[in-house]
Parts: C-alpha cells; structure tokens; sequence
C-alpha cells in the first residue's frame, strides 16, 4: 500500500517588515485625520471619534510584534492604509506566482527533488489574485511540472485541507508527488483603517511536498499517519468580495469586502473545536495526546493557541512543544502552521509524533498526524 510522505518544505518571506510601532503610529495619524476632516459631526454627536490604537494592546492580545508584507508603503500611508501592489500585464508572472515558485523550490531542494519528479501542484489559500486561469496552473508551467493544477480555498484550513487532498492523490496513485503551495497576501484583504484587526495579518508563502514512501529515503521527512477535517457554518469571519460584488480598492464604504471578525466569538467557539477534533483525531489512531512533541499549530493568536495546547495535553505547553512564529510574522492564515512546521521540525528524533492543526474562517479545521521518519 502506498504511503503519503512529506519529503520537504519551503517558505517565501517578503523582505518588507512592519513592527507594531511603526503600524500603530501610521493608525493613528490615520485617526487624526480622519477625526479632523469630521471635526464638525463628530462635535455635532453624528459621527463618533476613532479612538487610537496602541502597541502595548497589540502586543498582550495577540502576540504579534511585527508582519512581513508585500508593500510597506500603501498600508503605513494615512492617507492610503493599504498595500500598493500593481497591476502587471499577463506577459509577467503573477505576485502570487512568484512568491510561489520561491517556496516551492525551497521544497524541493530540502527533499533532492526536481520538477521531474512532480505530477501535481495544488495552490491553496484564502485569496487568489485573480479566478482563472488557476494560480496553480501558472505555478505548474513557471515550475516546469507535466501533471495537472487547481486551486483551492478553504481560508486559514486551506494548507491542511491541501495537504489532505495531496495525500489522497498520492495513496490512491493519481500523482506520484505534489506540492501543496500557500501564497497567503492576507494585507489585501485586511482593513488597515480597522482598531480592532488593523493589526492581524502578514504576508508569506509556504510550500510542501508530498509524496510516496517508497520515492524517499529512509529517515528523510515525515510519515502522514493520518488526516482529519471538520467544517461547521458561522458568519463570525467573512469577507465578502467576490466577482458578484467588488469592493473599492480601500474598501471604504464596503468595509464588509475586507476581513471582518468578530473575534471574541471566534475565540470562544473555535479554541474548543480545535482541541477536540485533534483528540478524536489522535484517539481514532490510538494515540493519546501525550504521544505528542510537538504542536504545529496555525498561528492566529497567541492566547488563542496557548488554551488550544493546553486543552489538548491538559497542561501548558512549552514554547518547544508548540512553536510560535507569530512574533514575527503574525497571522499569515494558512501559510502558519506550515511556517512552524519548517521552523521547527528538524530537530525531531525518528519516531516523534506531532500535529499541524489549522483552524479559521468557515468554520474549518484541519489535523494531519505525523511521525519523524
Ligand atoms: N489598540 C488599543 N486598544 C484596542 C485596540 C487597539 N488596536 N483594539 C481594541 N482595543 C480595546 C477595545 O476597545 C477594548 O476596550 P474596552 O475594554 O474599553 O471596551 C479592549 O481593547 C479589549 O478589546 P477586545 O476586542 O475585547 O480584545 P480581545 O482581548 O478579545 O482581543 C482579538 C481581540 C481579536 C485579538 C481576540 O479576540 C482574538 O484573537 N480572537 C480570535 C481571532 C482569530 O483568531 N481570528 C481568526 C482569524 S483567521
């Protein structure tokens, strides 16, 4: 029977940071503004003033201490708040192509591999640039790869629900390996003008293949033992753009065409569902969550994946049996808990059992169980 291996990982960062200092003083020049131009409403009681942001708050709720992103420029102008990327002609590979093949050939050189080898590539993640032709078929040709594409979205899961689709590929024999790619540019779609979010999102791109045990060498990589999706309605966190309703380039007057959350409800109904599907997950394979070394979850919120680890071993975890990446790079939806996984897996004896979890807007969640070749 054939078996699905993760043979290697990659990971694109924009070299652009923004820290929480340099974000809060760009919002806040924005809330100056803003509140100026209003002065005579907002005097008046018809309009009410936009109250500043802090870096402190971000800090303590979030865990965030600064983003990577595409374009520093657009999102740290008051007058803008948010990302200038430019159009480009469709002789030019798209920016999510390019981030892609960045990723995907870390991936392949990390597992010795070409795009000889590769008869799939599935681009999943929270937002295309455009609806087709498919990123992923772009990617396919940049790479050089003769099999098929398509892209998939599954918001924040979309990495683990790819990884499943990846696997089936694989066990059933329809490709011999794909990669499943992550060009995650969660700044176009965030409200930079927005107190409460302004804050959650960064930019990257992670890549990971798959393929079967028997194409790769002994102790290289890690065995996927198992899958486990689960999706369950809310309107909790939405976006609502699509090709039916466009929103302005800075959404102003179409906030709800940019990321909307209401964020303690998310907090309070997903850290629980989190927690018992990678239960289930483990009981269904025998194994209990002390069998774990580790935790590669997806990093939305410091707290929030904190009461996860805990709910899951029934004590806290330590920072090297959950990693957290989101310091540095926030929330960067699916492309997270990848980014945890290529940070912080190599250090795994053979044997070591661990879990990338996703969880994010639908609600969706996604466990994959492995095991350190
Ligand atoms: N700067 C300063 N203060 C701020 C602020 C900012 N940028 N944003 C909000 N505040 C204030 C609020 O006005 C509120 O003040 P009040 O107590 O006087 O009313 C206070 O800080 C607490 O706000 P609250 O929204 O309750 O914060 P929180 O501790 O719940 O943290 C989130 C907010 C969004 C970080 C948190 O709920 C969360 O992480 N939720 C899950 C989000 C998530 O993972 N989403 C998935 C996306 S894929």
């Amino acid at each position: 029977m054939i078996k699905a291996v993760i043979s290697g990982t990659g990971l694109y960062t924009p070299p652009a940071t923004i820290s929480n200092d340099e974000l809060v003083e760009a919002f806040n020049a924005f809330v100056e503004l803003h509140n100026a131009q209003h002065a005579e409403a907002i005097a008046r009681g018809e309009m009410e003033a936009l109250q500043p942001s802090s870096s402190a708050f971000i800090e303590k709720a979030s865990g965030i201490k600064s983003r990577h992103v595409v374009d520093r420029e657009g999102i740290l102008d008051p007058e803008r708040m948010c990302p200038s990327i430019p159009e480009r002609s469709n002789d030019e590979p798209s920016v999510q192509c390019d981030m892609s093949v960045a990723a995907c050939k870390e991936a392949l050189e990390q597992a010795g591999k070409t795009a000889a080898d590769v008869d799939a590539v599935i681009v999943a993640c929270s937002n295309m640039q455009r609806p087709y032709p498919a990123i992923s078929v772009e990617v396919q040709q940049a790479l050089g790869i003769d099999g098929f594409a398509y892209d998939m979205n599954v918001a924040c899961s979309s990495a683990t629900f790819g990884l499943q689709a990846a696997v089936n590929a694989v066990e059933n024999g329809t490709a011999r390996a794909v990669l499943v790619v992550n060009p995650e540019i969660c700044s176009g779609h965030l409200n930079f003008r927005d107190r409460d979010s302004h804050f959650i999102f960064g930019d990257a791109c992670t890549a990971i293949l798959v393929e079967r045990d028997s194409d790769v060498a002994e102790g290289k990589g890690f065995d996927i033992l198992g899958t486990r999706l689960k999706t369950k309605f809310s309107n909790n966190i939405r976006n609502n753009f699509g090709f039916l309703n466009r929103g302005d380039e800075s959404g102003i007057g179409q906030l709800d065409k940019l990321f909307v959350q209401q964020g303690r409800k998310v907090f309070k109904e997903v850290s629980p569902m989190v927690a018992e599907t990678i239960q289930g997950h483990l009981e269904s394979l025998s194994m209990s969550p002390s069998d774990l070394a580790r935790l590669w979850l997806h990093q939305a919120n410091l707290n929030m994946n904190q009461l996860i680890a805990r709910r899951v071993l029934g004590r806290d975890a330590t920072v090297e049996e959950a990693p957290v990446i989101l310091d540095e790079y926030a929330n960067t939806s699916s492309a997270g808990s990848v980014i945890a996984f290529h940070k912080h897996s190599g250090d795994l004896e053979s044997g070591a059992l661990g879990v990338i979890c996703s969880f994010g807007a639908g609600y969706s969640i996604g466990s994959v169980i492995v095991r350190r070749r």
